[in-house]
């Protein structure tokens, strides 16, 4: 196995192109797989994932409401801190007090304490906004990010799920009054779901900011366990929880091709859903779910598939987004504007 490293953003820091996702790890609600007792599979998923050479771990407060990062902190416990890029969010509601939610100084500063105790660490490597606060004003959480970046509790800052507009807005307000930036953008983007390569996408490449890609397989559904008559194996969480939004008909063309890739390059359809993802040059890490260590080992496997330029050719036609406003308009402002190569 060969994992690379990428430098996140403009950072120089260099993390695995395979980034752990934690999200199934604990026992509350849909992502419900690991269980409340699940510690033993939690040390072995990190464990493989880390003599995999991954050196990047993602977790949030909100996943199974602080029991991700308390199964990840033990886990880590006895190993060298300075092997694992550890990266976690906050914004979503942790309990009923009014403030318990959103961006504020007041939750930002509360959240950070509580996800360094459960990680049982003294500092997050990357501390991320897990959604836009429509409420708190991006300059009272930067400046309570910037604090947390100069305290030395938080390394780096990023964002998640935000629009081009949000995100720009925050990159210009970090630049004007000299604030920690946001590094990184995590961001849902699959061969099923290229919503990215309409704004976000030109921004990141703009303004240097690495992407982390969540639920590369949709889910679960470009593993191509899934039939286009609506059936699918028991107990998968996208027969029960069917997110994030697709075009099936779209999706399931899609997976077709990558079918026919999958057996040129000798592959699984999973490894090929993720092996296309590092072929795009926006992307700086993907990061894997799985809920058992049989998809794991499947999807670290992802680092050594190839495809070749027929072979992205013929995904990328399959599984294009229409050529909607604005992308005609600017690809025509392209024209005649630069010398021939
Ligand atoms: N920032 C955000 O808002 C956000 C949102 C979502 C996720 N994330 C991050 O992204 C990470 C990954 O998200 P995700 O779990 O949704 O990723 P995903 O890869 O889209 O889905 C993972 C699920 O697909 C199935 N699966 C995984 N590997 C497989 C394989 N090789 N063959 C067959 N089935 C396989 C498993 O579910 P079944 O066996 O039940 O089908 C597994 O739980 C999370 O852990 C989290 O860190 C972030």
């Amino acid at each position: 196995m060969s994992m690379k490293y990428r430098l996140l953003g403009r950072t120089g820091l260099l993390v695995s192109e395979l980034c752990l996702g934690t999200m199934t790890f604990g026992g509350e609600g849909f992502w419900q797989v690991i269980g409340m007792q699940g510690q033993d599979l939690v040390n072995d998923i990190v464990a493989r994932s880390l003599d995999a050479g991954i050196n990047f771990i993602d977790t949030a407060n909100i996943y199974s409401f602080g029991l991700s990062e308390e199964l990840l902190g033990k886990a880590l416990a006895g190993r060298p801190r300075d092997k694992v890029v550890i990266a976690t969010k906050a914004r979503g509601r942790m309990n009923e007090d009014v403030n318990a939610v959103g961006l504020s100084r007041y939750h930002i500063m509360n959240s950070v304490e509580d996800s360094l105790r459960r990680l049982n660490t003294d500092h997050i490597d990357l501390y991320q906004i897990h959604g836009y606060d429509p409420v708190t004003p991006l300059d009272e959480t930067l400046r309570a990010l910037d604090d947390l970046v100069r305290q030395g509790k938080v390394r780096y800052i990023g964002a998640s799920n935000m629009a081009a507009w949000q995100l720009m807005k925050a990159l210009g307000i970090s630049d004007k009054h000299g604030l920690a930036r946001f590094e990184s953008l995590q961001a849902y983007y699959t061969i099923a779901g290229r919503d990215l390569e309409r704004e976000l996408v030109p921004l990141v490449h703009d303004q240097q900011v690495g992407v982390m890609v969540w639920s590369p397989l949709a889910g679960g559904l470009l593993s191509g366990k899934f039939n286009r008559d609506g059936t699918s194996p028991d107990g998968s969480r996208r027969a029960s929880f069917d997110f994030p939004p697709i075009n099936k008909e779209r999706a399931f063309d899609t997976v077709d091709v990558m079918r026919e890739v999958a057996s040129e390059v000798n592959a699984t359809v999973a490894q090929v859903a993720l092996a296309w993802l590092l072929h795009q040059p926006a992307v700086t890490t993907v990061i894997i779910g799985a809920k058992t260590v049989e998809q794991l080992d499947d999807n670290l496997k992802a680092v050594t598939v190839s495809l070749n330029a027929d072979q992205l050719a013929r995904l990328d036609t399959v599984s294009q987004l229409p050529n909607e406003y604005p992308q005609w308009m600017l690809a025509r402002q392209g024209d005649g504007r630069l010398p021939e190569a």
